[in-house]
């Protein structure tokens, strides 16, 4: 089933592993996603860049600073440049020599896997920018199980333009006044919004799902927080704690 249009998980709030599994291998990489998936996490959450040279990369900082052996923005290298940089030292130097995965490289795992994909776009994407990554999504017959989201308006319009049969989910740090005029005004299906966002209306949660959006917290690592959501009655929640949010799920 979508994602965009799940409802209520049976009341549990689906596990999405932000920027794979980060508590086992570097974020946003091959192995971050492969460990996600192990980790009974039912959605991966990733986050997609350009290149100098148009390519499409997995990656969340606009430096190359934290997470590299390199220092710059990232859209000034070609996907050849960032191919040679090690994205798994900073980590652990088991991971030295991990590079920064390209979205294609992405899209086969989830193909093969049962799990769903909020794939995020940091920053303005325009049409052209974001053709492939729309055939890319096709073309491996995922566009059932991925959401695409943004925080920036804009290129959330541009894709509803380009693809308006592909889920789109609006991120924002807190919810504006009507959430629900808001989400229809970029054809989202899906709000990802902070906890804080539902302290000053806690029903918020569910009148936005009356409204037919599913809507999701990020990014909630402790017990306590995953218990604040579940009684909001939300339909997913953004961890760096997959495994341990997965196995709390397990036993509610
Ligand atoms: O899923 C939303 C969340 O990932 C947005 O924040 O900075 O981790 O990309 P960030
Ligand atoms: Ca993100």
């Amino acid at each position: 089933q979508p994602l965009g249009s799940l409802g209520l998980n049976d009341g549990v709030p689906l596990t999405i592993a932000h920027r794979g599994d980060p508590a086992a291998a570097p974020e946003n990489t091959l192995p971050a996603f492969e460990a996600a998936l192990r980790s009974g996490a039912e959605v991966l959450e990733l986050d997609l860049r350009m290149t100098a040279d148009e390519q499409v990369v997995i990656f969340h900082d606009e430096l190359l600073d934290r997470t590299t052996n390199a220092v710059g923005p990232l859209a000034d290298r070609t996907l050849a440049e960032l191919r040679t940089l090690d994205a798994g030292s900073w980590y652990g130097s088991a991971w030295a020599g991990t590079s920064i995965p390209t979205f294609d490289e992405f899209l086969p795992l989830l193909q093969r896997s049962e799990a769903r994909a909020l794939i995020e776009l940091k920053g303005l994407w325009t049409v052209d920018a974001l053709r492939p990554i729309i055939a890319g999504i096709y073309r491996y017959g995922v566009q059932d199980r991925v959401v695409l989201a943004s925080f920036e308006l804009p290129t959330l319009i541009e894709l509803w333009r380009e693809a308006p049969s592909l889920h789109r989910a609006v991120i924002v740090r807190r919810l504006p006044d009507d959430p629900v005029d808001f989400a229809a005004s970029v054809g989202a299906s899906t709000v990802v919004t902070s906890l804080r966002s539902f302290r000053v209306d806690p029903d918020a949660a569910q009148m936005l799902q009356r409204s037919g959006l599913t809507v999701i917290v990020y990014t909630l690592n402790r017990g306590d927080l995953w218990q604040q959501a579940l009684d909001l009655g939300v339909d997913g929640v953004v961890t760096d704690a997959p495994r341990r949010l997965a196995t709390v799920h397990a036993v509610h």
